[in-house]
C-alpha cells in the first residue's frame, strides 16, 4: 500500500490542511514516506475552544448514539485493516505481524468502548446511617468529565491513541490529541473514520504538533483531563505543570519476568521471546529483567539464547522478519551505548548487540550490574538480561528493586508463591504463567511508582473521564 503523499489534521471534527510541514520518515528505508499539516498553537487553541462548545452537545447525546460511533469505526477498521497495518509498518518500522496485531487490538477497543458506552450506570445508595438521615436515599450517575487533552506515544500509533479516543467517545467527552510526531498516521486515520459520524462539531481535534508547540495540551485550564502516554521523564514533568485538571499517567518500566524451577521451561523460552524482542522490545511492558531459578538456569539461558540468535531481522514489510528497526537511529545509539556501558561494569554478552544504524541485534546479558542505565533505567528496545535466584521471595524483592512498577511476570505452578507475587510485588498488574508484556485491553493497565498514575483500560478510563453525580432526596417522616 502506498501512502498519501499528505494528510490533514483534524480540527474539530474537520480536516484541515494549511501545511504539510511535518515529515513523516519510512523507519525502515529512512525515506520521506508522506507529509503532515502540523498545528501551531493558534490551531490548538481553536481545538481547544471547539472542545469547550461541544462539551454541552457530546454531553446530551444518548448512549445509543455513542455506541453507534463506536461501532461505525469498528466496521470502517475492519474494512481498512490492511491499509491500517500497513502504515504502522512504514510509520513505526513495526513488523508486519505485530502490525496487523495492533490493528486487532484497535478493533477491540473500539469495540468494547462501544459495550461500555450503554452500560455507564450509578449507584443507589443507602444513606439512613443513623438517626439524622432518617428518610434519605441517594443515587449517582456518572457524567463526562468535559474537555479531554490526549497525548499518546509512537509505539502504539493506533492502539494507544484508541485507549484514549474510545472511552472518551463513549463517556461523552470532546477531546483534543496530539500524537507522536515521529508517527502522526495512525490517529490521523482514526479521525478521518471519526469524520464521517455526525459526532457534535468540536468533539474530536487530532492535531499533530512539535513539542515546543504543544504546551496548551497541558496547561489550558480549559482542559479537564489530561492522559499522557509517553516517557516517565516527560509525564511527571507534565502532571507538575497540568494544573487543575485530572492527571492519568502511563509510562514506562523496566518489567521483570521470575523463572521459577517447576516451569515449563519450552513454554517460558517462546514467551520470553515475544515478550522481549516483539516490535524491537519498544513497550512499556517488554521484558527487560529476566530472573531464573539457578537450578534452571543454565538450561533457561542456552535455550533461550538459540532462539534468539533464530530471530530473523530485517524490513518489517516482509513476513519473516521479527526484528525491525528502533524508532529513529538516535535511540538505537543510545541502547548501544548503555549495553557497552554494562559490558565495562562486567556484563556477559551472551548474544546480538550488533548494530547498523536504527537497527539492533536482539540482545542477551547476564551479570549486568543491577546500577546500570540498562538494567535500572527503562530500555524500551530489544534487548533483556538475565539473573539466577535460589529464594522466591529474595526474586520478589528484586523485583521491586526498581523506581518503576508496571507489570510483572511469574512463571510459577505454585499456588502459595503465586499468591505471594500477587500480594508483594510492587506492581500494578502480575501476570502468572506468561511474560509481563501480557495485555488485553480490557484489563486493567498501569502502574505506581514512577510507572504513572490511573489506570486504563476502557472501563477505567471511562471511570477516570467521568464524574459522579449525586442525588439525594428527602423523604419528610411524620
Ligand atoms: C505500552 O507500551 O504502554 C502499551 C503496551 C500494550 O498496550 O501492549
Amino acid at each position: 500500500m502506498k501512502l498519501e503523499s499528505t494528510y490533514p489534521y483534524y480540527l474539530a471534527n474537520r480536516p484541515e490542511q494549511p501545511n504539510a510541514d511535518l515529515n513523516v520518515v519510512d523507519k525502515y528505508t529512512g525515506e520521506v514516506a508522506t507529509r503532515i499539516a502540523q498545528a501551531d498553537a493558534a490551531a490548538i487553541d481553536r481545538g481547544i475552544a471547539a472542545a469547550v462548545d461541544a462539551a454541552e452537545p457530546m454531553a446530551c447525546l444518548a448512549p445509543y448514539e455513542r455506541q453507534a460511533v463506536l461501532e461505525h469505526c469498528v466496521r470502517r477498521f475492519r474494512e481498512r485493516q490492511d491499509e491500517l497495518a500497513c502504515s504502522l509498518c512504514v510509520e513505526a518500522g513495526k513488523p508486519i505481524r505485530d502490525s496487523r496485531g495492533e490493528v486487532a487490538r484497535l478493533i477491540d477497543t473500539f469495540a468494547l468502548a462501544a459495550a461500555e458506552a450503554v452500560r455507564i450506570g450509578g449507584e443507589v445508595l443507602n444513606l439512613e446511617i443513623s438517626s439524622r438521615a432518617r428518610g434519605y436515599a441517594g443515587m449517582t450517575k456518572r457524567v463526562p468529565i468535559g474537555p479531554c487533552s490526549f497525548i499518546s506515544p509512537f509505539n502504539f500509533p493506533l492502539n494507544l491513541a484508541a485507549h484514549k479516543i474510545a472511552p472518551a467517545i463513549a463517556a461523552g467527552c470532546p477531546f483534543v490529541l496530539k500524537p507522536a510526531s515521529r508517527t502522526p498516521i495512525g490517529a490521523i486515520l482514526i479521525g478521518e473514520i471519526l469524520a464521517e459520524t455526525d459526532l457534535p462539531r468540536g468533539a474530536f481535534s487530532i492535531l499533530p504538533c512539535h513539542r515546543d508547540g504543544a504546551d496548551l495540551f497541558t496547561t489550558d485550564q480549559r482542559l479537564k483531563l489530561l492522559s499522557f502516554t509517553g516517557s516517565p521523564a516527560v509525564g511527571w514533568d507534565l502532571k507538575a505543570r497540568a494544573g487543575k485538571k485530572k492527571v492519568i499517567l502511563e509510562l514506562g518500566g523496566n518489567a521483570a519476568c521470575v523463572i521459577d524451577e517447576d516451569a515449563d521451561l519450552a513454554d517460558a523460552v517462546s514467551r520470553l521471546i515475544v515478550g522481549a524482542f516483539y516490535q524491537s522490545g519498544q513497550s512499556c511492558i517488554s521484558v527487560q529483567r529476566i530472573l531464573v531459578h539457578e537450578h534452571v538456569y543454565d538450561e533457561l539461558r542456552d535455550r533461550l539464547v538459540a532462539a534468539t540468535k533464530a530471530l530473523k531481522m530485517g524490513d518489517p514489510k516482509l513476513e519473516e522478519t521479527f526484528i525491525g528497526p528502533m524508532i529513529a537511529e538516535s535511540e538505537a545509539k543510545r541502547l548501544d551505548e548503555w549495553i557497552q556501558a554494562a559490558i565495562k561494569a562486567g556484563a556477559k554478552l551472551l548474544c546480538g548487540s550488533k548494530r547498523d544504524g536504527a537497527m539492533l541485534q536482539a540482545t542477551l546479558l547476564e551479570n549486568v550490574p543491577r546500577r546500570q542505565p540498562l538494567c535500572a533505567n527503562e530500555a524500551f528496545g530489544p534487548v533483556a538480561m538475565l539473573d539466577r535466584f535460589s529464594d522466591f521471595d529474595a526474586a520478589l524483592d528484586e523485583v521491586n528493586d526498581s523506581r518503576y512498577g508496571l507489570q510483572a511476570g511469574v512463571f510459577t505452578r505454585d499456588i502459595y508463591k503465586i499468591q505471594r507475587a500477587w500480594d508483594r510485588l510492587e506492581v500494578g498488574g502480575v501476570i502468572i504463567g506468561d511474560v509481563p508484556s501480557w495485555r488485553v485491553d480490557n484489563m486493567p493497565y498501569g502502574g505506581v511508582k514512577d510507572s504513572g498514575l490511573g489506570r486504563e483500560g476502557v472501563r477505567y478510563a471511562i471511570d477516570d473521564m467521568t464524574e459522579p453525580r449525586l442525588l439525594v432526596i428527602r423523604t419528610p417522616q411524620h
